[in-house]
């Protein structure tokens, strides 16, 4: 045996910063990819859980023969597949055929010995393997890829795209999820349940939020919910004679209260013990209390939270709705992309638009169509049956689950026409008195006077973009309104490759002269003609320059 594995402690540099240009592309397989999930979300989840759960985490050295390595590792079991990432340091994710494998390997690891610093002895997942002594030279490793592509070879790929219907599934062939950054994903989470699982045992710690929703950018955040249902539920089952056992327990006044109290202490436990796991913020007193930290191996920053049942519904709903039509994912990154270029959307938080308003309004529109690509939430909850009924704190999240239960749209409209239309629709929408609403798949009258009303689907109470501020509509609308113009101005076809010129979605993703919201509507038209001209000239001599960030984070 030439290597040792030691549990690892300390973990290296903040791996936030990634060079995206330097990064190699390496082999993709992607999750989604020319093929609509038709499983049905718990399955899916409850699958990719139990994989993670046979998947260890290793730091490797940099020069590492991978036949020798996999060699070593197979001495505690089969494998079932295998990959390596770059993250400040070369990263290898193997996943065992069976689960006793990983505590065979832990019961031949060691923690490490500190010359100046102490080791606080901790055993998990993720571990280092040493070479024992300098002799291995063979590095011809494939890293795969765990970064969007860099604003050069997007702005490429959409330049030399065949039409608009094309750029949109450049975009998203390119942005969304791979195969391997989702298993990195639920092995985060797994590493983060093995955590929680000191002091709550039976508990699950479930991704959400884009990681599954099927709308993930690489490099979105990693969204977790900490399950307890199993350790609540415990004692329900097993009632018999005359006899109910309940646990002692501490009592505390409010659900609230429970859930800071549960989460301060994971947050702690994260922060002291957790390897790899740095920048540890309890956020208590938010609307929705969160432990947030980055989990530097993985690259990911994490937001933990407990008792968010109906976030993971809404992430299920979310899942459907993206797997009914190839077009909802298409059109959804690309505005995600669009907003993200004009600073609409931003990853501090704030008075923007989100990410997840955002989906919520294509969903909306892609309702309002004719025919409609989606139905609506209301119809989904009509063809549920009994098994699918769910009320969550009192709200009915009930809606069906079996995608194949759900009719395909008859509408044949193109990308190309859906993405004029999405500008069209919202720069027209009479937001001042009118909320969003995909239950009903039709326009209401506001609330309140919030500036955006999207009416959480499940907790109807609630608008999911209260945060948004008039000015941040307005700059939303203007450039709706100007991206539509453009679209319109455009010559159907794509110029030729040899001008170089950004046309349809690329010329849309361009930036935007400042102080538009000062303009008529008028004036804006016909400036807006000369930006696009100047712009036009200036990419003729730099064709990439001016290119904004479409990078998520
Ligand atoms: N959520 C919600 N109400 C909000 C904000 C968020 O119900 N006002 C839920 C949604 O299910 C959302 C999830 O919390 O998907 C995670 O929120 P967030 O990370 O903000 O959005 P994502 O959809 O994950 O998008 P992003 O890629 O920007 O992280
Ligand atoms: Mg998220």
């Amino acid at each position: 045996q030439r290597f040792i594995v030691r549990l690892l402690s300390c973990p290296g540099t903040v791996a936030e910063d990634l060079r995206r240009d330097e990064q190699p592309s390496g082999s993709v397989e992607t999750g989604f990819e020319d093929k609509i999930p038709r499983k049905r979300f718990s399955e899916m989840q409850n699958e990719r859980r139990e994989q993670a759960q046979r998947t260890v985490l290793i730091h490797c050295p940099d020069k590492i023969s991978e036949n020798k390595f996999l060699k070593y590792l197979s001495q505690h079991g089969p494998i079932n597949n295998h990959f390596f990432y770059e993250s400040f340091g070369l990263y290898a994710v193997v996943e065992f055929c069976r689960k006793e494998s990983v505590g065979s390997l832990q019961n031949g690891t060691q923690t490490p010995n500190m010359a100046m610093e102490t080791a606080i002895p901790f055993r998990s997942r993720f571990l280092s393997l040493k070479l024992k002594n300098q002799t291995s030279k063979q590095s011809c490793i494939q890293s795969s890829n765990q970064l969007p592509p860099s604003n050069r070879k997007l702005f490429e790929l959409l330049c030399y795209a065949e039409s608009v219907d094309d750029q949109l599934n450049t975009l998203l062939k390119e942005f969304q999820l791979t195969e391997e950054n989702t298993k990195l994903r639920y092995l985060t989470c797994s590493l983060i349940e093995d955590i929680a699982a000191a002091y709550f045992p039976d508990c699950v710690v479930r991704p959400f939020g884009s990681s599954v929703n099927t709308f993930g950018k690489l490099g979105c955040d990693l969204d977790m919910f900490l399950d307890l249902d199993e350790t609540r539920n415990l004692s329900s089952h097993k009632t018999s004679g005359n006899f109910l056992m309940e646990f002692q327990v501490k009592n505390v006044p409010s659900e609230r209260i429970a859930t800071q109290k549960i989460l301060s202490v994971i947050g702690e436990c994260l922060d002291h013990f957790g390897p790899g796991c740095v920048g540890v913020q309890k956020i208590l007193n938010a609307r929705c209390p969160l432990v947030r930290f980055s989990h530097q191996a993985s690259g990911f920053q994490c937001d933990l939270t407990t008792n968010n049942k109906i976030a993971l519904t809404s992430s299920e709903l979310l899942y459907i709705y993206g797997a009914l039509d190839s077009r909802v994912r298409a059109l959804v990154f690309g505005i995600r992309c669009w907003a993200r270029a004009h600073s609409l959307t931003s990853s501090i938080p704030g008075a923007w638009i989100t990410n997840f308003s955002l989906t919520m309004m294509v969903i909306f529109f892609l309702q309002r169509r004719s025919p409609p690509i989606l139905p609506t939430l209301d119809s989904l909850k009509t063809l549920a049956d009994a098994e699918d009924k769910c009320i969550i704190e009192g709200n009915n999240c009930t809606f069906v689950h079996d995608l194949n239960r759900i009719k395909p749209s008859g509408n044949t409209e193109t990308l190309e026409l859906l993405l004029k239309e999405f500008f069209e629709y919202f720069g027209n929408f009479a937001f001042n008195k009118n909320s969003i609403n995909i239950r009903q798949g039709r326009e209401q009258n506001k609330p309140d006077s919030s500036p955006l009303y999207i009416q959480n689907p499940f907790e109807t109470s609630l608008n999911i973009s209260k945060n948004v501020s008039q000015s941040q509509l307005q700059k939303f609308v203007d450039l709706a309104q100007e991206s539509a113009w453009i679209l319109q101005q455009e010559d159907t076809h794509r110029p030729s490759i040899s001008s170089n010129q950004p046309w349809g979605l690329a010329a849309v993703l361009l930036p935007s002269v400042p102080n538009r919201a000062s303009l008529t509507k008028k004036k804006r038209k016909r400036s807006a003609n000369e930006r696009v001209k100047n712009l036009l000239e200036s990419l003729k001599s730099n064709r990439t320059a001016n290119f904004t960030e479409t990078n998520e984070k």
